[in-house]
């Protein structure tokens, strides 16, 4: 194995039975990958080719039926706090605040009181939602929701983010911004990611490597090198070298 990888998925298989008990479906077939440590990659696939299935495994949250995966050369078989998900929709707990929903899981992990404060700090400082810590989520727009998940993730200090269409919920102007953020976090902390989108500009926008998943059962079928140095502004967007390799990918995506 090489242990300079920071994960390492090997040969995944994983079948669900059928909801009438007869019968099995495939849903994911031999997938494989390999993180270098703060690599960010990019999963693209049809709508129940299985991306959300392999998080899961990844996080430790499904078993696979075949195969391993590996963090830092330890096989992951149950939830850690070094691999953090971040989900489509934003999970908080609607009866604590900002910063009550940041502390939450830090009060697991046996800091004290000051310590607690200071980490929620610093992470609502990360997200820019200073000013908002004592707001309940119904309270905050879909943009400060995702804001306050991703800071209660990080305040964990995952060393993996897996990130399943964090911001497919949000409009334009948010998910931009929300692209922006996530990569202003990342050139300070540098965790690995693993970013499930629909969305090509997105994941080339985010990427180093942008992976393509068949439709069922999920094979990966495509790795694309993205050719973009960092940092990576928005205006990246409007360069002829992002629309080149857009249309590759779409090309790809719908051959
Ligand atoms: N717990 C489960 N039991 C049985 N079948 C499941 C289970 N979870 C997922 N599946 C099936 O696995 C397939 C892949 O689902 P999954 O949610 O991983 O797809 P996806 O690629 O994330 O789709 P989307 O892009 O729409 O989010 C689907 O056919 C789904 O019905
Ligand atoms: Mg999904």
């Amino acid at each position: 194995m090489n242990l300079d990888k920071e994960l390492i998925i090997n040969d995944l298989d994983k079948i669900f039975p059928l909801p009438e008990g007869i019968g099995s479906l495939r849903v994911l077939d031999k997938i494989s990958l390999q993180l270098d440590r703060g690599e960010i990659i990019a999963i693209l696939g049809p709508s129940g080719c299985g991306k959300s299935t392999l998080l899961n495994i990844l996080a430790g949250f499904e078993k696979p039926n075949k195969g391993e995966v590996y963090f830092k050369g330890t096989p992951v078989t149950k939830p850690t706090s070094q691999i953090g998900m971040v989900f489509q929709s934003a999970v908080l707990f609607p009866w604590l605040t900002v910063k009550g929903n940041i502390a939450y899981g830090l009060r697991f992990k046996k800091y004290k009181d000051k310590e607690i404060d200071t980490i929620c700090q610093q992470h609502i400082h990360l997200v820019g939602l200073e000013g908002f810590e004592k707001y309940y989520p119904n309270q905050l727009s879909g943009g400060m929701q995702q804001r306050t998940a991703l800071a209660r993730i990080l305040a964990l200090e995952p060393k993996v983010l897996l990130m399943d269409e964090p911001f497919a919920s949000l409009d334009a102007q948010s998910r931009i911004t929300m692209q922006q953020l996530l990569l202003s976090i990342w050139s300070q902390i540098q965790p690995t990611i693993i970013f499930v989108t629909h969305d090509v500009e997105e994941a080339l926008v985010l990427a180093d490597n942008v992976y393509i998943m068949s439709k069922l059962p999920g094979r990966i079928t495509h790795k694309i090198k993205v050719p973009l140095g960092r940092p990576r502004p928005i205006s990246v967007i409007g360069t002829a070298e992002f629309s080149k390799i857009k249309g590759d990918i779409l090309t790809l995506l719908f051959s």
